[in-house]
């Protein structure tokens, strides 16, 4: 049973990392959760752990989420999945890597929470999250196209809450420092990404950017977490310093 004023969750990306917590974490809290990405077997194996219902869904087309906006009152939406495909200087970034973080990275969480807002604003509940990155508060070398699709999300998350006065509904932005994850093993590979970001320092776990999630939702309504913004600690804010420590 959830202690929450919410009894359903949708979380993209949720085969991996950060929204994998996440979703195990909103299951914890007593939440019915959907579970979206496309890899259909590390869903079936999140769903085996922790009861989730698991939707396969590529999210570079929205078309096929209609009939589950519609046909189901989800009260919190975590938009998270997101895509780092290759680090490299803009001159030199693939035009179809550049097409595809603007359509998961922004148009994406974009539609989501169009197809979400039209129930929670007609019931006057709801929570919507959208994991961001400093990537997108502060700038960052051979990242421009990540960068600016989260720098979107952020001023979006802002002017949405303008929109949304008075209808009870909330949004939180998170804009997390480094995490340790899968999002750079696509760009660097898994030992490259241990190598250069993981193995010598010390990051954020996915289990920490679910936890202030739960923490945002347990807040009462009339509180909303507006913006956090997370680093690891041995991460100078903004990213551009981070230290190995003993
Ligand atoms: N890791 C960090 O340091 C860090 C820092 C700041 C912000 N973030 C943000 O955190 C979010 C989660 O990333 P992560 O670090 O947890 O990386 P991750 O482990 O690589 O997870 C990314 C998730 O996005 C999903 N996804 C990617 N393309 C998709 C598509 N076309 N359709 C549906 N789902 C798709 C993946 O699912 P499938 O592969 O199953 O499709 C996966 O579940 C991203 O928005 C990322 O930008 C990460």
């Amino acid at each position: 049973m959830s202690s929450l004023p919410y009894k359903t969750a949708l979380v993209t990306g949720a085969s991996s990392g950060i929204g994998r917590a996440i979703a195990q974490r909103l299951v914890n809290a007593g939440l019915r959760v959907y579970a979206l990405g496309r890899d259909a077997k590390a869903l079936e194996a999140l769903a085996l752990e922790c009861h989730v219902i698991p939707v396969a869904v590529d999210l570079k087309d929205t078309s096929s989420l209609h009939e589950l906006f519609d046909s189901t009152e989800i009260d919190v939406v975590v938009n998270n999945a997101g895509l780092l495909p290759a680090i490299a200087k803009f001159s030199d970034t693939d035009p179809a890597d550049i097409d595809a973080m603007i359509d998961v990275n922004l148009r994406a969480p974009l539609r989501v929470a169009q197809l979400a807002l039209k129930g929670m604003v007609a019931r006057k509940r709801g929570h919507l999250f959208f994991v961001g990155s400093s990537a997108g508060r502060f700038p960052h070398p051979n990242t421009a196209v990540y960068g600016a699709t989260k720098a979107a999300i952020s001023m979006f998350c802002d002017s949405l809450r303008c929109d949304l006065l008075g209808t009870k509904v909330r949004v939180t932005e998170i804009a997390p420092g480094r995490v340790q994850t899968n999002l750079y093993r696509t760009a660097l590979g898994e030992q490259g990404a241990n190598e250069k970001l993981y193995d010598a320092y010390r990051s954020i776990q996915p289990e920490n950017i679910a936890e202030l999630i739960a923490t945002a939702l347990t807040l009462p309504e009339a509180v909303d977490v507006s913006r956090m913004e997370v680093f690891p600690t041995d991460q100078a804010a903004g990213g551009s310093q981070i230290v190995s420590v003993d």
